[in-house]
């Protein structure tokens, strides 16, 4: 039986600093084994943020390449202030690294998601209907995001003097 309240965890996703606010709560026991399975660290990271293993791209993607599909698709909910039912804004790189709930931040819950396809959202009634991404919009956020998120190039976008990586064939929808 662990010492882990839940309240620590609720406690930690309202807090901006959730390292912190762990570090101040953690109970002081002696944690034995493994790393917890909902940790939701990213193991998998390569800390020079290239990658190139695992399927994983090792063609760097900027910041500013992914924010290209938060802006012109997550953002139509994604506002600050949110819209629809939206839970948090996807405006800024710091809202992509804010925390998510525990010890997740929310580029990690992101990941998920994306990888799903559960987002971006569809059949919330909108006109014209929230589609799926495009290989291309996949590719370029899930590429950025496999790298952990990184503000590589710059976090100051403006939109335009980016374009989208090619299509990986890996988020290739069957049927289009
Ligand atoms: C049509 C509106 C809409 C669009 C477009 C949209 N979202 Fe969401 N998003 C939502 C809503 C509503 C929720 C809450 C869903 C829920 O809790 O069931 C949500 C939840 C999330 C969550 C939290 C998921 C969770 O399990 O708590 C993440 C992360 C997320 N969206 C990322 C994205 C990203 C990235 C995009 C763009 C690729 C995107 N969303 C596009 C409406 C949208």
């Amino acid at each position: 039986m662990r010492l882990r309240p839940s309240a620590l965890r609720g406690f930690a996703g309202l807090v901006a600093l959730g390292a912190v606010a762990c570090q101040e709560h953690e109970p002081e026991v002696e944690r034995r084994g493994p790393p917890l399975p909902d940790s939701g660290s990213p193991a998998s990271c390569p800390s020079d943020g290239a990658g190139g293993e695992g399927g994983v791209p090792s063609v760097p993607v900027r910041f500013c390449q992914a924010e290209i599909v938060l802006r012109t698709v997550c953002q139509r909910c994604h506002q600050d202030p949110p819209l629809h039912g939206a839970p948090f804004p996807l405006v800024t790189f710091e809202d992509t690294h804010k925390p998510y709930e525990g010890e997740k931040l929310r580029w990690e819950r992101m990941k998920e998601v994306v990888a799903s396809d559960f987002m971006p959202l569809r059949g919330s009634g909108l006109d014209p209907p929230v589609d799926y991404l495009t290989c291309e919009q996949k590719s370029t956020l899930m590429g950025w995001l496999e790298q952990c998120a990184p503000p590589e190039g710059g976090t100051d976008c403006d939109g335009t003097s980016e374009t989208l990586v090619a299509c990986d064939e890996r988020w290739r929808r069957d049927g289009g």
